[in-house]
């Protein structure tokens, strides 16, 4: 029906969305949005300019005007490479308690559906297949165990150099998924529809086979 095929992947925190969907996207060719990334951007810049992250709209401001630009692996922001500086955890609370603000979400969505250009769009995140793209050709919910989630955040964020430790990660983890599961707009839910893959037991090889797999079944069938 769409012109132009998009693949969600939501799912909580270190399900392995990020690292699936770009795995997807470049097998596919597509195009990839990674929506948490511009939640992360809104949070960074609120903290540099030290807006208050309960001024809901100070932050839609701070939303509306950001202009970042996406280069292979890197994110810029008013010419400043931040790929390393949004992965921090202070980031991603902050990132977590602003997207909660229905306002600020709002102000986001132009910007994710401008990501839908030919040939195809892999996005991921939390809402991709609920709210985004509702319409999208295939939908996953990805899922994994928190303990699994919490250890693979830790030696992510220790190969960036960060410093972590497995208790306070495993606590911001189960905060950070109640934040997402019971916030009024957009919580994070299956999409209708939607494939649900446990990867507590996957390597990241098995999870991007079944995506394509699937993805190879919608696309026949259409
Ligand atoms: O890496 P992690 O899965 O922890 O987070 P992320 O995908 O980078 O997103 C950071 C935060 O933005 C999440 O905790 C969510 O609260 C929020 N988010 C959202 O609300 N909706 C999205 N589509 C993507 C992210
Ligand atoms: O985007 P999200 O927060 O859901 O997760 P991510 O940033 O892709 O991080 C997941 C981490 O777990 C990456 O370092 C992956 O290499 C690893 N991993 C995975 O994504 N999937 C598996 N089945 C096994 C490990």
């Amino acid at each position: 029906i769409d012109a132009i095929p998009v693949i969600t992947i939501d799912g909580p925190t270190a399900s392995g969305k990020g690292t699936v969907a770009q795995r997807v996207a470049t097998a596919l060719h597509f195009h990839y949005l990674d929506s948490g990334a511009l939640y992360r951007l809104t949070a960074l810049s609120a903290l540099s300019h030290k807006v208050s992250l309960d001024d809901e709209a100070a932050l839609v401001e701070v939303a509306s005007r950001l202009k970042p630009t996406f280069q292979a692996d890197d994110v810029f922001l008013n010419g400043d490479n931040v790929s390393l500086a949004i992965r921090a955890e202070e980031v991603g609370n902050a990132a977590s308690k602003i997207a909660a603000l229905p306002a600020v979400r709002q102000a986001l969505v132009e910007l994710q559906l401008r990501f839908r250009e030919a040939p195809g769009l892999l996005a991921d995140g939390r809402d991709m297949g609920t709210v985004i793209f509702p319409n999208a050709c295939l939908k996953v919910f990805l899922t994994a165990s928190a303990e699994a989630r919490a250890e693979r955040r830790y030696k992510q964020l220790i190969g960036k150099g960060f410093s972590a430790n497995m208790h306070d990660l495993l606590k911001d983890l189960n905060e950070r998924d109640a934040r997402d599961a019971n916030r009024a707009v957009a919580p994070l839910k299956p999409a209708e529809g939607a494939y649900l893959l446990d990867t507590s037991n996957l390597t990241v090889d098995q999870a991007v086979e079944q995506v394509l797999g699937w993805y190879a079944a919608v696309s026949q069938s259409a």
